[in-house]
């Protein structure tokens, strides 16, 4: 297994382009599921999770091409024995891994097309690699009227059910049953509109619940929709295939059926969870860092409290400038929150922050229970952290050194990079296919901005 390691000390000084969301990505990966027509994603970014996501598509049927650099579609599934699949070379690649290895801005152009729905059957091999293959069940629903999905897996950080998302399908009118492991969902007649309460705002819930009622009969209403932007660059996706949503934004949403949809062309939004990493990490480093392409309309809740801490945001017409001098960090409490609050994809990396500032400061986790793991980590290097709960104390200490760390999650790990980054000496990090889960090519922009990280291969 790959391991990172990097030799803390080096301000971070250039230019670092943000990369297409992973999470806006996955979902609009999935609405290809809606269509028998083509669907074209720009933007996307080369990770794991997308490769594991797409090899999930292809065994239900979508056929998977990548706009090639000679500008030429190329086909990355095949067909054996009647059946589509992704091999392990075309996986990597969309990965970001094998010849395709450096990081180039841009993204990925790939085309999906799901001409038949060839199976309803989503295994637990790949849903429980990755959480969000799970929203393959709403769409698969809306479309065939039936689906079994695995019970998902993904990072542990906490018990995560699907309760909401249940919830959801059954008032849309899908019978539901649970075995061994799987969600067996069918409907009598199809998918029918109706209104849906989701008693807290879910993210993945609402993904799967907005891309079931597209093609329901009649109108559904989904309150206490989750807001976060990803799930705008969804909606307007399924507008441009031909969808019928009001109030795109807003935790109310409004969906009119329509019975069928169609292909179009649809940009994944820039990373704002990226991008506020490598904000946190230039603040953490001093230095002065322009992150291309970065939306601040997308994360102003953390670059607030970048502000507050004493880093300098400027907006610039390419993105956002991240400064900061000599002057110590100024200790600031944080909560995470749904969308537009401070992300919980977010906290870890705020908290790496906070273990140098001057003072005491206090992250609050409102999302999920077990999301505080990186803390034992961050200790190896030398902060000092306590748990209370739901809150974590940070003291602020003069110095870290670097130290053997072990990736947890996804976001946890790119915590200790960030500490590890300030650290006296070498920190190196293990289980480092978290990180690959979710930044692509890591290693590649932080060095160009002079940090000394390089990747050990396993
Ligand atoms: C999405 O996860 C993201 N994943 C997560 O990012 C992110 O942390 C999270 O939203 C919150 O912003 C993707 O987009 C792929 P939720 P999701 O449903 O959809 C509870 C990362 O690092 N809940 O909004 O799984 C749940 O337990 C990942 O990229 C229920 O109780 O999150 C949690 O406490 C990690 N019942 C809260 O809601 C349900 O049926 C929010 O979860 C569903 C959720």
């Amino acid at each position: 297994m790959d391991r990172i390691r990097l030799t803390g000390g080096y301000e971070l000084n250039g230019t670092i382009p943000i990369s297409g969301a992973k999470n806006a990505a996955l979902p609009l990966m999935i609405a290809s599921l809606l269509t028998d027509e083509p669907l074209v994603l720009t933007n996307l970014p080369r990770l794991t999770d997308i490769a594991t996501l797409a090899r999930l598509l292809a065994e239900l049927g979508v056929e998977i091409e990548v706009l090639n650099s000679k500008s030429e579609w190329e086909t990355l599934t095949t067909r054996t024995e009647g059946r589509l699949s992704l091999g392990a070379d075309q996986a990597k690649r969309l990965a970001g891994f094998g010849p395709d290895a450096k990081f180039r801005p841009g993204g990925r152009t790939l085309r999906l097309t799901a001409k038949t729905i060839e199976s309803t059957h989503a295994d637990y091999e790949l849903v429980s690699r990755m959480r969000a293959s799970f929203w393959v069940l709403g769409p698969l629903l809306g479309r065939c009227g039936e689906a079994d999905v695995s019970l998902p897996g993904g990072c542990a950080i906490g018990t995560r059910p699907v309760d909401l998302h249940l919830q959801g399908l059954e008032k849309l009118g899908a019978d539901i049953e649970l075995d061994k492991g799987y969600v067996i969902a069918g409907t009598k007649g199809g998918l029918a509109g109706a209104e849906i309460r989701f008693s807290m705002p879910s993210v993945g819930a609402t993904h799967n619940v907005l891309m079931a009622a597209v093609l329901a009969k009649g109108e559904t209403v989904i309150e206490n929709a989750a807001r976060e932007p990803e799930i705008t660059n969804l909606a307007e996706c399924l507008v441009a295939m031909g969808a019928k949503i009001d109030g795109i934004g807003s935790s109310t949403l409004r969906i009119t059926g329509v019975d069928n949809l169609h292909g179009a062309e649809v940009a994944v939004i820039c990373d704002r969870i990226e991008a506020g990493t490598y904000a946190m990490a230039a603040g953490m480093t001093g230095g002065d860092v322009t992150l291309t392409g970065a939306d601040p309309s997308l994360f102003e809740a953390a670059l607030q409290a970048l502000s507050a801490a004493g880093v300098t945001v400027d907006h610039t017409d390419k993105g956002i400038r991240i400064t900061r001098s000599g002057t110590p960090l100024t200790p600031v409490d944080i909560v995470t929150q749904p969308y537009p609050a401070f992300p919980t994809d977010l906290q870890a990396q705020f908290m790496a922050l906070m273990t140098m500032a001057d003072g005491n400061a206090q992250m609050t986790e409102t999302i999920f229970e077990n999301r505080f793991m990186h803390v034992q980590e961050l200790a190896r290097l030398g902060a000092l952290v306590s748990l209370h709960g739901d809150r974590a104390i940070v003291s602020g200490v003069k110095s870290l050194r670097g130290a053997p760390v072990m990736a947890t999650d996804l976001r946890a790990s790119v915590s200790l990079v960030i500490a590890g980054l300030a650290a006296e000496g070498e920190t190196t990090i293990s289980r480092v296919y978290h990180l690959d889960r979710g930044f692509e090519r890591l290693e590649d922009k932080l060095s160009a901005c002079g940090a000394d990280i390089s990747r050990l291969p396993g």
